[in-house]
């Protein structure tokens, strides 16, 4: 453990898909906390939950909730941490946000520990986690950016339906079971709950995830254009996404091709992943060895393999990235980021 000094840690979303995660690593004795509030909407507020030898009640997030809280993580949605967080630091404690809601704003950090820690130490009260499919990627391409450079990055991803909550994981389970049974298969959330139309996600692709913005691409491919940039501190870094979702249940999986700006070899590649933090390389043609959504399921790496070169262009390269988006897509990272606060005693 880092220090004796303890910390009082409040979890809004505590409920949700990344809250559970959140509140499972808390659990791993990373720093030593306090008092642990786990925060909900009145729905589940009253609900027990287990943590180490403790049991602790569920309460409704209120802006009081934060008193005394020297940690808070959010991933209850971007409304919620609109209102709730600026209340959490009015009242004293450091703010680990998992939604998109703070994420461009030039005085949040936007933070993969393995990438940019030092960005944490110019906090303002709010930090926030990247989203799930930018994480993956930059963590992936960081060792590759520092040795060879980077120029260029055109990914296509594959997203598992958890990304979207437990009631897009819901969806997939109902469909799949309707379909089975010779019923009509119902869609009432994906490719975005707020959008007019739903399509169903069982026995399909969805080329939409979130709404589209008028330039054509949607909100999730923007995130990962834009967060991309921000993280790697590179403003001219050419990035552009196409963003899929997929009848998985859980973890990301991504086709990315980048640019280097040095010439260099898939073996150079590969050595640079394998020295890469948090990253595990996966990649050997010849006994079929590559990562899948299955197998970096409840995993805190990011997995990385079928790296090869590009055809036609002797600095472009191929590869297929992997992780779990509950897990180092949101709730290990921002566990993370409060780990890398308390080491550096910055909270
Ligand atoms: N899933 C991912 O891969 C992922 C990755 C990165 C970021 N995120 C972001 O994290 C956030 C949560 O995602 P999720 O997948 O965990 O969603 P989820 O499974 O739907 O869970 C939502 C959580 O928010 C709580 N909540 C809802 N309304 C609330 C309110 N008015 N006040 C307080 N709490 C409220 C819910 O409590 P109840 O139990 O009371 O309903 C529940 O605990 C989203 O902003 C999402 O974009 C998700």
């Amino acid at each position: 453990m880092a220090n004796d000094k303890q910390y009082n840690v409040a979890v809004v979303g505590a409920t949700g898909a990344v809250g559970q995660k959140v509140v499972e690593y808390l659990s791993e004795d990373l720093f030593n906390i306090g008092e642990l509030k786990l925060l909900s909407s009145k729905r589940s507020a009253g609900k027990k939950v287990t943590f180490q030898d403790r049991e602790i009640t569920v309460e409704e997030a209120k802006a009081d909730s934060f008193e005394n809280v020297d940690i808070a993580f959010f991933s209850a949605g971007g409304s919620i941490s609109e209102t709730l967080a600026p209340e959490a630091v009015k009242r004293g404690a450091v703010v680990v946000d998992n939604t998109s809601h703070f994420r461009m704003d030039e005085n949040v950090p936007l933070v993969v520990p393995e990438v940019n820690p030092e960005d944490l130490e110019k906090h303002q009260g709010i930090i926030a986690n990247p989203n799930c499919s930018t994480i993956q990627m930059v963590a992936a391409l960081q060792p590759i950016k520092e040795q060879f450079g980077l120029k260029r990055i055109i990914v296509s991803t594959y997203q598992a339906v958890s990304g979207a909550g437990l009631a897009a994981e819901e969806e997939l389970t109902n469909q799949t079971r309707q379909h089975l049974n010779g019923e009509e298969m119902e869609a009432n959330i994906l490719p975005a709950g707020s959008d007019k139309k739903h399509f169903t996600i069982a026995f399909n692709a969805l080329p939409q995830i979130d709404v589209f913005d008028e330039s054509g691409y949607t909100k999730e491919e923007l995130k990962m254009m834009n967060e991309t940039k921000k993280i790697m501190h590179d403003d001219n870094l050419q990035v552009a996404a196409t963003c899929v979702r997929l009848p998985v249940f859980t973890s990301h999986s991504e086709s990315v091709y980048i640019e280097t700006d040095k010439k260099v070899s898939v073996a150079e590649i590969r050595e640079a992943i394998k020295g890469g933090e948090g990253l595990v390389l996966e990649d050997d043609p010849a006994t079929q060895t590559y990562p899948t959504a299955l197998s970096a399921t409840d995993k805190k790496e990011v997995f990385v393999g079928r790296i090869r070169q590009d055809v036609d262009n002797a600095n472009g390269y191929h590869m297929w990235i992997v992780t779990d988006n509950l897990v180092k897509g949101a709730a290990w990272n921002t566990v993370q980021i409060a780990q890398t606060l308390v080491k550096n005693k910055i909270v």
